[in-house]
């Protein structure tokens, strides 16, 4: 079997940035309730005629990454591509990226695990690099939620919360063992697949339907839905799970852990989760604070900025967890 690592890695938001003041001009909310519940001060939105999408946000971010890796586009031999917020229902943006970037005919596959999308990107990846199927992998995790966002008073507990922004990386085979993705660990749980979600448009509720029923109604499938606190809780307990599970698989302990990059879901969620493994602040990345909840691309953008920041280095121990709506979870153990 052969070894993942990351050869590269690049990050993407859009210049426009929206303060907690910005959105209380529009609901009722103010900053003292975001950054109390969230931690989150402001994030980036695509504005109308900036060029943005989440597919060339993904193109700006993997742009970087393959700069960065050395490793020419023309020998990437997959791509795969995480979002909740594809710029079509189909196809998918995996195939924009390959166009966009003037790739030959390569595979493109699109993911679609929500916050765990880049987790679970990186274990397809993975087990395609370790066979030995193919030797290199861009993985983009983007997301344009501000175009589909309820920002009225109705939808302020969902809407404060997301952000826009990208982020990829490049996998490569590792030439030396033992370095690189150790192990991924993937879950789901379809019972609460509605606890946090976006039901329409869907084939069980199609466009002209929603159209014609709620034409001003109460029923609007087409914003996200997010049981908070259920989430809350559930989020807690399945990220601790994790990474327990990865750190186990690899006979590691919580003092091997150099840098944990958690899902930016919320600080609150990020803090329970270091005080209970009693991590100190410098083995804990958070940039949610300038972001918001970036869903799949949450994870390379926060991987990016703390390699950029010299927070991770050579032999470091790195653990990447998420967990979000399906639900779905997953964590990443990786030696840099
Ligand atoms: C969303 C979340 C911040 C809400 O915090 P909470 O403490 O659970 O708050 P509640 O939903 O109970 O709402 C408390 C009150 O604040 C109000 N409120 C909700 N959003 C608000 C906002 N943006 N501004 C001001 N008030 C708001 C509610 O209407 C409610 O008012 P009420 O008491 O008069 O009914 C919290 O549940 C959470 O972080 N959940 C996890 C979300 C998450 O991580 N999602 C991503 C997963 S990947």
């Amino acid at each position: 079997m052969y070894q993942t690592k990351i050869a590269g890695l690049g990050k993407y938001v859009p210049e426009n940035i929206v303060t907690n003041d910005d959105l209380s001009k529009l609901m009722d909310t103010n900053d003292e309730w975001i950054t109390e519940r969230t931690g989150i001060k402001e994030r980036r939105h695509i504005k109308k005629g900036d060029g943005n999408t989440t597919a060339t946000m993904g193109v700006k971010a993997a742009k970087i990454a393959i700069e960065r890796s050395g490793i020419s586009k023309d020998d990437i031999d997959l791509i795969v591509f995480a979002t909740l917020s594809p710029d079509y229902y189909f196809p998918g943006c995996g195939v924009q990226v390959q166009e966009m970037l003037e790739i030959d005919t390569c595979p493109a596959l699109d993911v679609r695990n929500q916050c765990s999308g880049f987790i679970y990107g990186l274990s397809v990846a993975d087990q395609f690099i370790k066979t030995g199927m193919y030797k290199n992998v861009l993985l983009i995790g983007s997301e344009n939620h501000s175009g589909g966002l309820d920002f009225t008073t109705r939808g302020r507990s969902v809407s404060v919360i997301f952000g826009d922004g990208a982020g990829a990386a490049v996998l490569t085979r590792s030439d030396h063992n033992g370095q690189g993705v150790l192990s991924t660990h993937l879950h789901s749980e379809g019972k609460h697949a509605l606890e946090l979600s976006l039901k329409g448009p869907s084939t069980e509720h199609w466009v002209p339907e929603i159209i014609a029923e709620n034409p001003q109604g109460d029923d609007i499938p087409y914003y996200p839905y997010m049981n908070g606190q259920f989430v809350f809780k559930n989020a807690i307990q399945r990220f601790s799970e994790v990474i327990n599970e990865g750190l186990q698989a690899n006979g590691l302990e919580v003092s091997d852990i150099d840098m944990l990059i958690p899902h930016q879901a919320n600080l609150r969620i990020s803090q329970f989760v270091q005080q209970k493994f009693r991590l100190s602040d410098d083995k804990v990345y958070n940039n949610i604070q300038r972001y918001g909840n970036t869903t799949a691309a949450s994870i390379p953008i926060a991987l990016t900025e703390a390699w950029e920041e010299g927070k991770i280095k050579d032999e470091d121990i790195v653990v990447l967890a998420a967990f979000g709506s399906g639900f779905t979870w997953g964590s990443a153990i990786i030696k840099w």
